[in-house]
């Protein structure tokens, strides 16, 4: 009956791994079967938290081969385009909410050699996204306030990801969307059926007991 569903991705969100053993956490989830690694790059001002730049995601450029999907949280990205390329991201969103010249800031992170990717926030329309489809491979759909690992999912989120699903799939089929916020093995149906092709998730990979079972959940194929 219905649709059939593709597996999805997954990105754990190394904002909820344990940092006095980074390395042995991202070696970890790579072996648990993660497909990219989500970094959360947060500024305390376009959200009330800091984590961490460009020498983390160096850091974790050298014990891990696998896409590294970088979530700029900060009021001016423009000025880390360059760093995370040199740092070695693959992908670097930036939030909708936070650029006034958008076309620029993104042709500069495709030319600086990575994805470029915009992120939008719980309450941000998505008709936001109206020009802005030519000139990303992939789109954050929040699903939480930003800021924090741990929250609830806000449940109008998996409608609008489903209104998003819609609209991708007539204008720009290429693009890939990724769900961030909590995200676990118990909503994970829904969202994949709204249409993600990407799960972020951190407290659900991280405080697993079982990694490996958790990742092949979310996934939908365990
Ligand atoms: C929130 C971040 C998310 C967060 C996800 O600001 O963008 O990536 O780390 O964490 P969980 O999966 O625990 O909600
Ligand atoms: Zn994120």
């Amino acid at each position: 009956m219905g649709q059939p569903v593709k597996p999805l991705k997954v990105a754990p969100s190394l904002l909820a791994a344990d940092f006095t053993r980074l390395g042995e956490e991202v070696k970890d989830v790579e072996g648990a079967g993660a497909d990219l690694l989500h970094l959360d790059v947060m500024d305390g001002v376009f959200v009330p938290n800091l984590s961490f730049g460009p020498v983390v995601c160096q850091a974790v450029r050298n014990v891990s081969s696998l896409p590294l999907d970088v979530h700029l949280m900060v009021t001016n990205p423009e000025v880390l385009v360059e760093p995370f390329a040199a740092a070695g991201a693959s992908r670097l969103s930036v939030h909708v909410e936070a650029v006034t010249h958008l076309h620029r800031l993104l042709t500069k992170i495709g030319e600086a050699g990575m994805v470029p990717g915009v992120a939008l926030n719980p309450l941000t329309p998505l008709s936001s996204l109206e020009e802005v489809w030519p000139f990303v491979g992939f789109i954050v759909l929040m699903t939480v306030n930003p800021g924090f690992g741990g929250q609830s999912l806000i449940p109008q989120a998996t409608e609008k990801l489903a209104r998003l699903s819609e609209i991708r799939a007539r204008v720009a089929p290429h693009v890939e969307l990724v769900v961030d916020g909590g995200v676990t093995v118990a909503n994970a149906p829904a969202l994949r059926q709204a249409g993600a092709d990407t799960l972020v998730a951190g407290t659900a990979v991280f405080a697993a007991t079982d990694r490996r079972l958790a990742i092949a959940q979310l996934k939908g194929g365990a």
